[in-house]
């Protein structure tokens, strides 16, 4: 019997180890040979996990008895684990809030059927495009309505930037559609938590702290706590459990981005999973919810209402914070240093040396990540300095094929 991980990118590696921890064995579906856990993996298949046929057939040829099925960091994962769980008849996601969750189109319908407030928006293409504009105003945000990652996301301020930043959502869209919304003020906040059977369990709000534009929205720290009122907090998670079952999830991780401007509230989206930028790690470290084992219990379908709640956290202020760098030829990097450090609890590279580093444009292009926790904010802001500091990076910069 194993537990499958579908998706082997280095933002899994907590689910394995849980996986692990609780005695099982642990096959990872990823369909690039070089993805970081097969290797780790008791059993690895290289097979493109969006190809739902061919993976059952992967399994089967490999002796593979599946007992679970999750994914953790990767949206592009999540649909094909829905529809996974369906076809072995193990617990999960049902596959139409899979799809609502992976369609930007779905999600504003869901919301706007469950009065969850959201910016006004709608499809568009090239034919409507200027019809649509002129419905949603300025500023507005362009977006592919299946993308991740903020690929291809664009903020629109002018009808002179709208053509280009059409095309760039359209392009990066594997159906080739795209959704334009009102852009949002104010600041950016994740609330996580977890669903059992249609009850909520808050986990934690943190501040989406954004790289300077371009790029439009990529993630630079996920920070703790969020600074905003406790009363305050209540209604962010309130309204997070409405997105969420607006969405239809009744069982399982909740990731709700959004924005706040006053007293408004905006829902940006949904995630029917855990966050994939160490969220479920930080929501660890500073509250003691330990969503990464809830994660694995749910797979397993042991899920209980005690697994679920607040523990002793570690510190009481910390952050994921992204690490960047300019594009270039990546020659040396070790982030043994910053781990040295006391507060660092993770340190690591999405990229490897020898590899070309692109100009960013969205999440993907970021270097690496550290975790850390401290005992208020001007320690953790010295600390990260220093973590920061510490971490060999040495990049050739050269000129790269934008
Ligand atoms: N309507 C909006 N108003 C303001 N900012 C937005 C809006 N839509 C998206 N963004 C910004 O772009 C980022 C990515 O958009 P999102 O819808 O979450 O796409 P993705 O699925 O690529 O993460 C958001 O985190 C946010 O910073
Ligand atoms: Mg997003």
């Amino acid at each position: 019997m194993a537990f499958i991980l579908i998706g082997g990118s280095r933002s899994q590696l907590g689910l394995l180890e849980q996986a692990r921890a609780l005695g099982h064995e642990v096959c990872v579906v990823d369909g690039a040979e070089t993805a970081p856990l097969l290797a780790e993996a008791d059993v690895g298949i290289v097979q493109d996990f969006s190809d739902v046929e061919g993976v059952l057939n992967a399994l089967r040829e490999r002796g593979v008895e599946p007992e679970a099925v999750a994914t953790m960091g990767s949206d592009q994962a999540v649909l094909p684990t829905a529809h996974f769980a369906e076809r072995l008849g193990l617990p999960g996601l049902p596959v139409q809030t899979a799809e609502i969750v992976a369609d930007k189109r779905l999600m504003r319908a869901a919301f706007e059927a469950a009065e969850v407030p959201a910016p006004r928006g709608r499809e568009v293409g090239r034919e409507d495009a200027a019809e649509a504009l002129a419905e949603i105003g300025l500023p507005a945000v362009v977006k592919p309505v299946d993308g991740s990652g903020q690929r291809g996301v664009t903020k629109v301020r002018s009808a002179e930037e709208f053509p280009a930043a059409l095309e760039r959502a359209l392009a990066a869209s594997r159906t080739g559609a795209a959704v334009l919304e009102r852009f949002l003020e104010g600041d950016e906040l994740t609330v996580n938590g977890f669903l059992l059977e249609g009850e909520y369990f808050p986990m934690s709000v943190t501040q989406r702290l954004l790289h300077p534009p371009p790029p439009l929205g990529v993630c630079i720290a996920h920070r703790y706590p969020s600074g905003l009122s406790a009363e305050r907090e209540r209604k962010l998670f309130a309204l997070a459990h409405a997105a969420s079952r607006a969405v239809g999830i009744d069982t399982g991780p909740s990731y709700v981005q959004l924005r706040v401007d006053g007293d408004d509230n905006g829902v940006i989206e949904v995630g029917a999973r855990l966050g994939g930028g160490k969220d479920a790690e930080l929501a660890k470290l500073v509250t003691g919810f330990d969503a990464i084992r809830a994660e694995t219990l749910r797979a397993l379908g042991g899920l209980t209402p005690g697994d679920l709640g607040p523990g002793e956290p570690v510190a009481p202020v910390g952050q994921v914070r992204f690490v960047v760098a300019p594009p270039g030829r990546i020659v040396r990097l070790n982030a043994a240093p910053a781990l040295e450090l006391d507060g660092v609890h993770e340190a690591g590279f999405y990229w490897r040396e020898g590899m070309v580093l692109p100009p960013m444009i969205s999440g993907a292009e970021r270097l690496g990540y550290l975790l850390l926790t401290a005992g208020s904010d001007t320690e953790l802001d010295d600390l990260t300095d220093r973590a920061l500091h510490a971490l060999h990076v040495e990049i050739a910069v050269e000129r790269v094929p934008a």
